[in-house]
């Protein structure tokens, strides 16, 4: 039994291992080097070398990493006084060694902070916090890093400024003074704004004004991060396409940071990506537990083949194309909104093989329009 395992273990392994050795199969970062970085966010496991099939995927495929979770409040500052850079630093080394960018994210978001923070209530022990955890770790991983989101996720859905500890303590102005902090603890990595929805009017509105906001104050900010997490029947295609002329307008970056085409419903229907919003779900939000339809894959991989085409035709603006991890088993949507579920939301599967959306976004590159 043992000696079953083992072997099925091994050759299951060694099948995962051979798609990023296959050298038919297309890389992305090659396909698409004049045009964009090709990132995806990657996990503990993929950092501390534990899992070799991911490594050998993300050294063959991609140019650009974001740690998926190791670099946030929580983890990075868990005291006061204390700080963990070590899984942080394990993924500069590896970064480093493979010639990948690394985009650290991120420096102020409200959610995934400290306990000790969390409980705050006077604002001056808020202000300490901030000052102190942007000044500490930018400093840490300047130009170390190829760029920071300093600050995730600051807006409502009609373009206020979202009700978070943040904004409570320190005020409106409190998105100009991280990047000012940044900006002097990391004068060698770029600055970056990264939001969900940001392509959607109002929310744009909203992120166009906080940008101005920084630039006229005389504070640098690179670019604009649109995470991407759509549904990939219903890809806002129009939307994104005014986002990437109107924030160029602003003289910064477009970037698509998170990029996943969920092929479930989550129960509001709307492309939220409020990791604090979940629900219960039932066998009918969850339909594809033994393979995804041909069909769906099909809308699927359509669709990923218009966002690039999009994202080619904008090719002096658009900077970066990041997927939110490197397949689908290690998706977050496997357990957001709804804990789980079997989602199909990347380029490649739960074998680490090239999807029909991979052929499909391959496809516009080669197709005489880049
Ligand atoms: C997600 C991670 O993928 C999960 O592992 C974690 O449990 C919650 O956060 N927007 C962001 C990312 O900016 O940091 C979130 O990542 C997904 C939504």
């Amino acid at each position: 039994m043992i000696l079953f395992f083992t072997g099925a273990l091994l050759l299951s392994c060694s099948t995962n291992e051979s798609y990023a050795q296959d050298e038919r199969i297309p890389s992305l970062k090659k396909v698409f080097d004049k045009n964009f970085l090709i990132g995806a966010a990657i996990n503990a496991r993929a950092i501390e070398e534990k899992d070799k099939a991911a490594d050998a995927l993300i050294i063959q495929q991609f140019n650009a990493v974001t740690p998926e979770n190791i670099m946030k409040a929580e983890i990075i500052q868990p005291g006061w006084d204390s700080y963990n850079f070590d899984l942080a630093d394990k993924l500069v080394a590896f970064a480093q060694k493979n010639k990948i960018n690394v985009n650290a994210h991120t420096l102020i978001w409200h959610s995934q902070l400290p306990p000790f923070m969390r409980r705050m209530k006077d604002v001056d022990s808020v202000r300490k916090y901030f000052v102190d955890h942007i000044t500490k770790v930018a400093a840490r991983f300047d130009g170390k890093v190829y760029s920071w989101d300093v600050v995730n996720e600051a807006l409502n859905e009609d373009g206020t400024l979202r009700n978070s500890i943040f904004l409570q303590a320190l005020g409106d102005s409190y998105v100009v003074e991280a990047f000012r902090l940044a900006q002097k603890a990391s004068p060698h990595s770029k600055l970056y704004y990264n939001d969900y929805n940001i392509e959607q009017p109002k929310k744009r509105a909203g992120a166009i004004a906080l940008i101005k906001k920084i630039q006229s104050a005389g504070v640098r900010i690179d670019g604009v991060g649109i995470q991407g997490h759509w549904r990939a029947d219903n890809v806002p295609m129009n939307e994104i396409e005014e986002s990437i002329t109107e924030f160029s307008a602003l003289g910064i970056e477009v970037m698509f940071t998170e990029l996943d085409l969920s092929v479930l419903k989550n129960p509001w229907d709307n492309n939220s990506a409020n990791v604090s919003d979940t629900a219960k779900g039932n066998s009918s939000m969850n339909p594809y537990v033994s393979g995804l339809p041909d069909s769906v894959e099909q809308i699927q991989s359509k669709a990923y083949g218009d966002l690039f085409r999009l994202f080619l035709k904008y090719k002096t603006n658009v900077t970066r194309i990041t997927f939110w991890g490197v397949n689908d088993g290690q998706s977050w949507l496997n357990n957001w909104p709804i804990g789980g579920r079997t989602n199909y939301p990347l380029l490649f599967d739960r074998n680490f093989k090239p999807k029909p959306a991979f052929y499909s976004v391959i496809a516009t590159a080669t197709s005489g329009n880049n």
